[in-house]
């Protein structure tokens, strides 16, 4: 088993990235923004407490993040491994991750953090809100989650690096080129299912 965190902030491109490494090496993705938006959209209670924070650009709870993905992580637990894309958040989901994994006789392998100047985040994230339908794509609603993510979700790198299992790639290059840096490190470990 091979498992991967996707790190970066909001609009650094990991849901893109993810897309291009769950096609071309046949991993699990968990993408926490992707289970909570599906929440809310069926309005579940889960969704509904969620929903507060996410319309503000803040981090939901990490009990409740932390709840979802054992569960999700329970589903497939014959997978090749897991692509992580916006999760852990925070150190304690981190700590928590560690523990889940370690009960499942497996580890986070490899932490790939997407580097992008915040202009070109917010650039992006406001095209995307034009057609996103997404409730925290706006300029008012962005400035808060990056304003979050260094408050909260930064001291995570510093976890993992740590641990030595941090790198850094630039995600501010095409979405392709991007994809072939994170491919480098990847394939250190898993290579593509051709
Ligand atoms: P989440 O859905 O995870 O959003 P996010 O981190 O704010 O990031 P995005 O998904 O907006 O960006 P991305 O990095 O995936 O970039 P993308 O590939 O889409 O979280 C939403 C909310 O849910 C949070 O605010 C929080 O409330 C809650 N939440 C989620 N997880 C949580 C957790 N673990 N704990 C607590 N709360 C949690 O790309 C963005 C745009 O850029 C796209 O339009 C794309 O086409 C474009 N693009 C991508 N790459 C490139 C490139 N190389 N060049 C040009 N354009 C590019
Ligand atoms: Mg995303």
């Amino acid at each position: 088993m091979f498992n991967l965190v996707l790190f970066g902030p909001p609009g650094s491109g990991k849901g893109t990235q993810s897309e291009n490494i769950v096609s071309n090496y046949k991993l699990q993705h968990i993408s926490t923004g992707d289970l909570l938006r599906d929440e809310v959209s069926r309005h579940t209670p889960l969704g509904t407490e969620a929903k507060k924070y996410m319309d503000q650009g803040m981090l939901v709870p990490d009990e409740v993040v932390i709840g979802m993905i054992s569960s999700k992580i329970d589903e497939s637990a014959d997978a090749r491994g897991f692509i992580f894309d916006g999760f852990p958040r925070t150190r304690p989901q981190a700590e928590a991750l560690d523990k889940l994994l370690e009960f499942k006789h497996t580890r986070i392998h490899l932490v790939l953090a997407l580097d992008v100047p915040e202009a070109e985040l917010v650039k992006r994230l406001v095209g995307r809100g034009e057609t996103s339908g997404r409730s925290d794509d706006n300029e008012e609603v962005i400035a808060k989650r990056i304003k979050e993510y260094h408050s909260k979700t930064q001291p995570v790198a510093s976890y993992y690096n740590a641990h030595g299992k941090l790198e850094t790639v630039t995600g501010n290059h095409s979405i392709a080129e991007t994809f072939k840096s994170l491919t480098k490190h990847i394939n250190k470990y898993l290579l593509p299912v051709t």
